[in-house]
């Protein structure tokens, strides 16, 4: 794996400092928040992310003197910038002015002005007032010293179903399916006599209008991804016109289901997302999020551009973050892969939607506070540390496929159960390695996987095309590999395979799927291993016959008795599982436990319960971060004969590492001492 080229030569540091709205407050206070800032060891502020009034207060009118005050206050305060634009919100002289601009709803009504991401993806007029905005910001910014990276827009979320996206969905759907009668065919429209006669009868898929036709609704959320995309690149390209040389990002928003981010990923410089666990989010459900943010560019680190340093106020309960949580919330993000731990916000505003979310400046305006004395703290130990953790990747051998089309093609289906349980399926095969620490990559199906031993993929319903030929060539030179029921359902317009489920991977996996039963809850079944050993399972359990796999499990009930639940199909080097049901969790464990021990992968760090190990290997050394998730004390054993550096503590560690509640242990080793090259 490649080690990540830095982030900007400019700033060789973990990025640490937050969102900056400094055009609500009255100048006098603009000393005292760098003041504080300095104070915090603020090294970034994201400033302009909703500036457009104020950077823009009519179409002919700029005044961006109050922005070159800001940054050159915080230049000279040594404070860098992540400068956004600030298309996310248009002012409401640009709603008022041109009313198409405003976005419609699901039944294709035009919204009223407000709220923010209020506008149409595919209005020409939004996107060249963006682009424009954008171009000036970099023209006039692009050579200020405090300036390391761009951040356009914020948040992106789809759909807009006015009638400007009607039309250009409609060319969109020309350009792929060059003709109506392969556009019908490939959407299978003769179906209750869907069949289309003309390119005008095609409509967005409205929530009062058609959302029989799976590929239809497919196509639509593909085409509103592309045309928010779209938005990004303009702003970007029109950046670029100026800025060559800054990376430029947006905020992604963990597995946010409208978008897929890795076609986002693809036109970003550097991933950054926004991190928000809700009260019922465990350690392994935000580490799982940073994977699929660091998997996005295939393994290169990333940044945290938003975490709250207290509560939030979007979620049902917004639980202040616990003293020790925001530390260990920030050192779990670096441990995953993070350049960076950034705020939202610095100071809470006094009115607004915001006002009661976390800041680290509160209402009252001081620093005498707990929030303002952890921010400090934890400053203080990342400017400690310095560069020491750029550029570490994670050595992992397992990866774990994720697919966003898959994941809406599998929401839509009607059929075979409503709950699809996606994101909990792929949880659930991602526990076991996250509690044994053993590292995982979130993959996607054009990910390189050479790197990999074992590649788990959970619920491939959608086969996009040339990815069963890849998943063959990884099993053929030896990797072992792991489908479940509903792969292998549909192309990628949603029709069934013409030979039936499992489709192209059928002589992969060397079974076919004859039915699927779905149990309500309460009904389970049993998965039944050769040895005896039998673990509950249910969900959806797949009725298949073996041509050429070998049977490992059966069912243990109802008139399935007997039939294989869970298959291994040899080829060439490696090894096809297939699991024809959804087991108990401890099957997993098992499963894996015996995988990982047959292929000699070891965790990074045995930990006791509640602990979490994670491995960066920069160019230099290994970076063993240790997270107690628990409130209690915890002791780790060390592999013996080792001595580790502890660089938050600046001590030399041997057999045994105490970590305090909620502690956090950062163990370097230079890489010769464990006999490996360097990462790159
Ligand atoms: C998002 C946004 C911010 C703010 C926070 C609140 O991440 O980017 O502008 O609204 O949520 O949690
Ligand atoms: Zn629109």
């Amino acid at each position: 794996m490649e080690a990540f080229p830095p982030l900007n030569p400019r700033a060789p540091f973990i990025w640490y400092g937050g969102d900056y709205y400094p055009e609500q407050w009255p100048r006098a206070l603009w000393d005292e928040d760098l003041r504080l800032m300095q104070a915090c060891r603020f090294r970034v502020a994201t400033v302009g992310v909703f500036s457009w009034t104020a950077l823009q207060p009519a179409e002919e009118r700029f005044t961006f003197g109050w922005l070159d005050q800001v940054l050159d206050k915080l230049a000279a305060a040594g404070c860098k910038v992540c400068l956004a634009t600030p298309s996310a919100a248009q002012p409401a002289w640009l709603s008022q002015r041109y009313p198409e601009v405003l976005r419609a709803d699901a039944t294709g009504r035009r919204r009223h002005h407000g709220w923010r991401v209020n506008y149409c993806p595919t209005s020409p007029l939004y996107r060249r007032l963006a682009s424009e905005l954008a171009a000036r910001l970099a023209e006039r910014y692009h050579a200020h010293p405090a300036l390391i990276a761009w951040h356009v827009s914020n948040e992106y979320l789809p759909a807009c179903y006015c009638e400007q996206c009607a039309a250009a969905f409609r060319d969109w759907l020309r350009l792929r399916y060059g003709s109506l009668d392969e556009l019908n065919r490939r959407w299978w429209t003769r179906f209750w006599s869907h069949t289309f006669t003309d390119w005008s009868q095609i409509e967005p898929p409205y929530a009062n209008g058609e959302g029989s036709i799976h590929a239809l609704t497919l196509d639509y959320r593909r085409f509103q991804n592309e045309m928010l995309l779209e938005c990004f690149k303009l702003e970007r390209e029109a950046i670029r016109r100026f800025s060559g040389d800054v990376p430029i990002t947006t905020n992604l928003m963990r597995f946010y289901r409208d978008l897929d981010y890795r076609l986002w990923a693809r036109e970003m410089d550097v991933v950054a997302w926004d991190c928000y666990p809700s009260v019922e989010d465990e350690p392994l459900d935000i580490a799982l999020a940073h994977d699929l943010m660091r998997g996005l560019r295939d393994g290169q680190p990333f940044l945290l551009m938003e975490q709250s340093p207290s509560s939030q106020n979007w979620q049902p309960y917004n639980t202040l973050k616990r003293p020790g949580e925001l530390r260990l919330q920030s050192f779990q993000a670096l441990a995953h892969g993070a350049e960076s731990v950034m705020f939202f916000q610095w100071r809470r505003s006094r009115g607004g939607i915001e006002k009661l979310h976390g800041a680290v400046i509160e209402h009252g305006g001081r620093s005498d506070t707990r929030v303002f004395s952890e921010v400090q703290a934890l400053g203080a130990e990342l400017e400690r540390l310095g560069a020491r953790t750029l550029g570490g990747v994670t050595p992992a051998q397992v990866g774990l496929l994720f697919d966003w089309e898959n994941w809406w093609a599998l929401e839509d289906c009607s059929g075979p159960t409503r709950e699809k349980r996606y994101l909990e399926t792929l949880r659930s095969h991602y526990a076991p390695f996250w509690r044994r620490n053993v590292p995982v990559d979130v993959v996607f199906w054009d990910s390189p996987l050479e790197r990999y031993r074992l590649l788990v993929a959970p619920l491939l319903y959608l086969l996009k095309e040339g990815l069963a030929e890849r998943l063959a060539a990884f099993v053929q030179e030896g990797g072992r590999l792991l489908l479940t029921y509903l792969s292998g359902m549909v192309d990628e317009c949603d029709l069934v395979f013409e030979d039936g489920p499992p489709g192209p991977l059928r002589h992969l996996l060397g079974i076919w799927q004859e039915e699927i039963d779905a149990l309500p809850p309460g009904r389970t079944n049993r998965l039944v291993l050769n040895d005896g050993r039998s673990f509950v399972c249910g969900h959806l359990c797949a009725l298949i016959h073996c041509e050429g796999a070998e049977v490992l499990g059966r069912y243990g009930e109802d008139f399935y008795a007997g039939r294989p639940a869970l298959t291994r199909h040899r080829v060439g080097q490696g090894q096809a599982f297939y699991l024809a049901c959804e087991p108990e969790p401890a099957f997993l464990e098992l499963f894996y436990g015996e995988l990982l021990e047959e292929l000699g992968i070891a965790p990074v760090l045995a930990t006791p319960p509640g602990v979490e190990a994670t491995l960066r290997q920069t160019a230099r050394e290994r970076l063993l971060f240790v997270l107690n998730h628990g409130r209690a004390p915890a002791t780790v054993s060390l592999p013996p004969g080792r001595t580790f550096e502890e660089l938050l503590s600046g001590r030399q560690v041997q057999e045994r590492l105490t970590l305090a509640g909620l502690g956090v242990a950062l163990l370097a080793e230079p890489l010769e001492t464990t006999g490996e090259g360097p990462a790159a």
